[in-house]
C-alpha cells in the first residue's frame, strides 16, 4: 500500500508539490487575480466554533437524508471536469473512492470516462451533473441518456455560461491532451463560434443567444423526469426564483472561484439565501470547504449538505481512488470530533448557536 499524507494539509501541500504547472493551474487555480478563490476559504477561517461540554452524545452519528435519499455524511463530492488528466482510471477511480465511504459522487459533464461506465462502477455515483448544450431539445437529450444510463438526480450548472479568464491556465499554457474530453457531450454538439468578424464581440455577437432563460430552465425541470437541483447560485432573489420554478433544491456556489473572479464568498451569501428561502428548503453549499469544522460551520449556517471539490483533486492526484476515499474519510472523522466538541449528537442539533462570526 502507498504512503498516504496523514493529514488533509498534507494532501493540498503534496499536490501542489508533486504537480506539474499546467495541472496546477486547471485543478488548485481559479480567476482573475484568484480573490474569490482565496476568499471562499477566508470566509471559513473567520468562523467560530462555540465549544459546548458535558453534552449527552450517545446515539449521534453523521448521518442524515436529502431529498429522500440516505446519505451516511453530509457530503457529496462535487462535479469536476476530466478525471483522467489526474489518474488513468479516471471518473472510475474517484466513484469508487466515494463509494467506499458511502459517499455520493456527482458526475461532471464533462467527465474524460463514458458516463455508464462510471455509473456501472459504483452505486453511489447516481447523479449527474447537467450543462445547458444550446438549445432545449440538445439539453434534454443529454439528460435521457443519463437517466437511461441509471443516473437518478440532476444537478444543472448555470454559473458557467462562459469560462472565466483564467490567468493562471493562459500562463502555463494548459491545453487537454487530444486523448482526453468531454466525451459524454460529443454526440450532443457543443456551440461552435467560427472565427470573429472584425467589430464582433464574442460574448454579445456569438454567445448571447445560445444561453438559457429562467423559462428555458423551467421547461427542463418540469420535462425530466428526476429531480433537478440547480448550482451556481448566490443572490437570494435568484434563489427564490428557482424554487419558485420547481428546483428540488440549490447548490449556493461560486464554482470554486473559477469563473467570475471578485464574486462573494459562497459562506457570506449563505445564511441570506437560507433566510430568503426558509429553513426547510434544500440548499446545499460549496467552495472552500478544507476541513471537517468548515463542513459543521456550513451546516450550522443552513446548508443540508456540502460538496467539495478540490480536497477531491488532491486525493485522485495523490493516490486515485485510495486517496478519494482517504481524503473523505477525514474530513468526515474530522466533522465528528467537531460535532463532540460543539456539542452536536446529530446533524439536525448542528444550528446557528454553534457558531460566532466575526464581523
Ligand atoms: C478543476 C475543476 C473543474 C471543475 N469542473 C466543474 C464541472 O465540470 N462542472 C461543475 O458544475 N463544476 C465544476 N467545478 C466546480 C466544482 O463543482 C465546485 O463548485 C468547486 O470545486 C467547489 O469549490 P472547492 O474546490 O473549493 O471545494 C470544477 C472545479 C474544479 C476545481
Amino acid at each position: 500500500m502507498p504512503q498516504l499524507p496523514k493529514t488533509l494539509n498534507t494532501y493540498y501541500e503534496t499536490a501542489r508539490e508533486t504537480t506539474s504547472m499546467e495541472m496546477r493551474a486547471y485543478f488548485l487555480g481559479g480567476a482573475g487575480d484568484e480573490r474569490t478563490l482565496r476568499r471562499n476559504e477566508e470566509a471559513f477561517r473567520e468562523a467560530q466554533i462555540i465549544p459546548r461540554v458535558l453534552q449527552a452524545l450517545t446515539g449521534g452519528s453523521t448521518a442524515t437524508s436529502l431529498l429522500g435519499q440516505k446519505l451516511a455524511c453530509p457530503v457529496l463530492v462535487a462535479p469536476f471536469a476530466y478525471h483522467c488528466l489526474l489518474d488513468s482510471s479516471g471518473e472510475i477511480a474517484t466513484a469508487q473512492g466515494a463509494e467506499a465511504q458511502s459517499v455520493k459522487m456527482i458526475l461532471s459533464a464533462q467527465s474524460s470516462v463514458d458516463m455508464k461506465a462510471v455509473r456501472s462502477a459504483s452505486d453511489s455515483c447516481d447523479w449527474f451533473q447537467l450543462v445547458w448544450m444550446g438549445s432545449r431539445e440538445a439539453t434534454l437529450a443529454l439528460a435521457q441518456t443519463a437517466l437511461a444510463a441509471g443516473f437518478r438526480t440532476f444537478v444543472l450548472t448555470i454559473d458557467a455560461p462562459v469560462q472565466g479568464v483564467r490567468d493562471r491556465e493562459i500562463e502555463a499554457e494548459f491545453k487537454l491532451p487530444p486523448d482526453i474530453g468531454a466525451i459524454n457531450l460529443a454526440p450532443f454538439g457543443q456551440p461552435r463560434f467560427a472565427a470573429l468578424k472584425e467589430g464582433e464581440s464574442l460574448i454579445f455577437d456569438r454567445i448571447a443567444h445560445s444561453l438559457p432563460s429562467w423559462d428555458d430552465i423551467a421547461w427542463l425541470i418540469g420535462t425530466i423526469s428526476a429531480p433537478v437541483l440547480l448550482k451556481g447560485i448566490l443572490h437570494p432573489d435568484d434563489a427564490a426564483r428557482a424554487v419558485g420554478i420547481g428546483a428540488a433544491g440549490i447548490i449556493v456556489s461560486n464554482h470554486g472561484g473559477r469563473v467570475l473572479d471578485g464574486a462573494p464568498a459562497t459562506l457570506e451569501m449563505l445564511p441570506a439565501i437560507v433566510k430568503k428561502v426558509g429553513p426547510d428548503y434544500p440548499v446545499l453549499m460549496d467552495g472552500g470547504i478544507r476541513r471537517g469544522v468548515d463542513i459543521l460551520v456550513a451546516l450550522a449556517l443552513g446548508a443540508k449538505a456540502v460538496l467539495v471539490g478540490r480536497p477531491i483533486v488532491c486525493g485522485l492526484a495523490i493516490a486515485g481512488s485510495l486517496g478519494v476515499s482517504h481524503v473523505l474519510r477525514l474530513l468526515r472523522d474530522e466533522l465528528e470530533v467537531a460535532m463532540l466538541l460543539s456539542g452536536c449528537a446529530t446533524i439536525g442539533d448542528i444550528t446557528q448557536d454553534v457558531v460566532h462570526l466575526k464581523r
